[in-house]
């Protein structure tokens, strides 16, 4: 698989079989994602691979909080701006209506929302998810780099076969995934992220993306 491909075949996968990813599969894709670029080549990430036990243990109490309708832990960093600005605004709306339109659930369906949104506490089904940390005390820059390193993990996954979902989603319960990985106080959990193979039974929609012109300014010469 090109670079190319893996690219344009990656995408947010909601729905994963229970086929098992290898250990050396996974050991394999980090090692290589290692590679990515860090300003001063800090490597701010902090990666924990749950699989197993483990992470059956951690789905089933994020669902005990699910079902019980916990209040989500308090904040360690904004998902968004607090109002999201054109044209941030729309494309979030028209997320929205392709994600949940794929899955046949109007706009105003608040429950169904709702059920879907907690399949991200079930990893969709996934048997592998990796939980990235970083330390309190960095800055936009290394959030950014962290963000690199993430993205050359899905790809990997891609050249591997496999898919992935990124989820800030499990920020919400960082309380519960740190009494399954008891990482250090000093960390910071930025996200989640399912992987497995797809299950194409589960319905989802493909994103699209704006124009290059509406994101990208070419200035001088061809
Ligand atoms: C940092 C990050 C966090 C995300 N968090 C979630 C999440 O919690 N739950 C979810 O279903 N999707 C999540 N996504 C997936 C995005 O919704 C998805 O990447 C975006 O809509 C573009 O679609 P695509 O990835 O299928 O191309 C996240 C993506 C990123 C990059």
């Amino acid at each position: 698989m090109d670079v190319y491909e893996a690219v344009t075949s990656r995408r947010a996968v909601r729905g994963f079989t229970d086929h098992p990813v290898p250990r050396q599969v996974l050991e394999r894709v980090l090692s290589a994602a290692a590679w990515s670029p860090s300003g001063s080549n800090l490597q701010p990430w902090h990666t924990y691979v749950l699989t197993g036990e483990p992470l059956a243990e951690l789905k089933k109490r994020a669902g005990e909080r699910v079902a019980a309708g916990d209040p989500w832990d308090e904040r360690e960093y904004e998902m968004y701006p607090p109002v999201l600005k054109s044209p941030y605004r729309e494309r979030r709306s028209a997320f929205g209506d392709q994600r949940y339109g794929a899955l046949g659930i109007a706009r105003e369906d608040w429950e169904a929302r709702r059920r879907i949104t907690a399949a991200n506490w079930d990893c969709f089904g996934a048997p592998a998810a990796l939980f990235c940390y970083i330390h309190r005390d960095m800055g936009s820059p290394q959030w950014a780099d962290v963000g690199m390193y993430l993205q050359t993990v899905m790809l990997l996954l891609r050249a591997e076969g496999l898919h992935s979902c990124a989820q800030m989603a499990w920020s919400v319960y960082r309380t519960t995934v740190a009494e399954v990985l008891s990482p250090p106080d000093d960390l910071i959990l930025f996200c989640g992220m399912s992987i497995g193979f797809e299950d194409a039974t589960v319905n989802d929609a493909r994103t699209d993306r704006a124009p290059l012109d509406e994101t990208v300014t070419f200035v001088g010469g061809h």
